[in-house]
């Protein structure tokens, strides 16, 4: 029987590792395929995937000898961990190992827009020198909202506050003696004051039920006039219809998204707005990033088909009702 199944693209060191202790069938394309991965994973005993496989139910159920699902990066919306969990497998994740690499590139985020680097050096590079058109704004001084206060939002203030911005915070999650807000200092407030106070509003919220479609039109309404948005999270919390809307009304000066409601996207008018920049879901895409989260993952992975527990498992830790090895 085969044992690890890898149907998006994944390489390094600790996936030769993996593959000289375990058989390892790699097929980066196979995620494009749902009925032949669905067909294929019924004899493995493991399988991971980045963002782009659908492991929802129909191949969860396909899946008779699935003892663990490692997914390789934060974000579990395309896993249905409860249907997973129900079936006795282990989910295994990376839940910090990328957040660096995220804080660094809504950092990168907020100086390209108050600076609009991409846009001057577009112009620079037609052959203008147009200096007075790039009027810039400092960070210093100016107030970073973050909504979505966990690892990824904190290590973002951290590093906000060299720049010497002031930092409020939304999270209903997060009550407010919370170690990390009292590390920032950072202030807990409603969303609707961040909306109203932010000259920068950074967003690091996980797609669920209750933040799908949360920054919609009415909220960016909300915004001050000349403030950016930012988004390096999950797509699926932003309406883009109604960033563009308020893009194109001038309610806020500009955006950064590096996640979209659906991804690759499809061509549509974000792409053609001056004041939006677009990146194709890159900020977990460093050399640094990539090693910690294949290591973790690979190396949880086998934890389990060795039949320990995993380290970073969502809910349990071993494998409920099902042969081990
Ligand atoms: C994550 O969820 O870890 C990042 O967004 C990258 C990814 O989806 O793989």
């Amino acid at each position: 029987m085969p044992d690890i199944l890898i149907p998006e693209k994944m390489q390094g060191a600790a996936v030769d590792a993996l593959c000289s202790r375990f058989d390892v069938v790699y097929e980066p394309e196979l995620w494009k395929e749902p009925g032949q991965l669905r067909e294929k994973i019924k004899d493995f005993r493991a399988l991971i995937v980045r963002n782009q496989t659908a492991v929802d139910a129909t191949l969860i159920s396909a899946a008779q000898q699935l003892l663990v699902i490692g997914r390789a990066g934060v974000g579990l919306d395309n896993v249905d961990v409860k249907h997973a969990e129900h079936a006795g497998m282990v989910v295994t994740f990376t839940p910090d190992q990328n957040a660096i690499s995220v804080a660094e590139l809504a950092i990168g985020m907020m100086l390209s827009l108050a600076r609009m680097i991409p846009a001057a050096d577009q112009d620079t590079k037609n052959g203008n020198w147009n200096r007075h058109r790039f009027m810039g704004m400092e960070l210093y001084g100016k107030t970073l909202g973050i909504v979505g206060a966990g690892k990824i939002g904190y290590l973002t203030a951290r590093r906000a506050q060299a720049f010497g911005m002031r930092i409020i915070a939304y999270d209903p999650f997060l009550s407010p003696d919370n170690i990390l807000l009292s590390d920032l200092p950072a202030e807990l407030v409603e969303l609707d004051d961040l909306l109203a106070r932010a000259d920068i509003v950074s967003c690091h919220l996980p797609s669920t039920k209750q933040t799908q479609g949360l920054l919609n039109e009415t909220s960016f309404r909300k915004m001050k006039g000349g403030a950016f948005f930012i988004n390096t999270s999950r797509g699926k919390v932003v309406s883009e219809v109604g960033l563009v809307n308020v893009l194109k009304a001038g309610v806020i000066a500009g955006a950064a998204l590096d996640v979209r409601n659906t991804e690759p996207p499809p061509a549509g008018e974000l792409e053609s707005l001056p004041n939006v920049i677009l990146t194709p879901h890159i900020a977990a895409f460093t050399v640094e990033a990539q090693n910690r989260v294949t290591t973790a993952i690979c190396e949880d992975v086998a934890r389990v088909l060795d039949g320990l527990p995993a380290i970073n498992a969502v809910g349990a830790a071993l494998p409920r009702g099902k042969v081990t090895p």
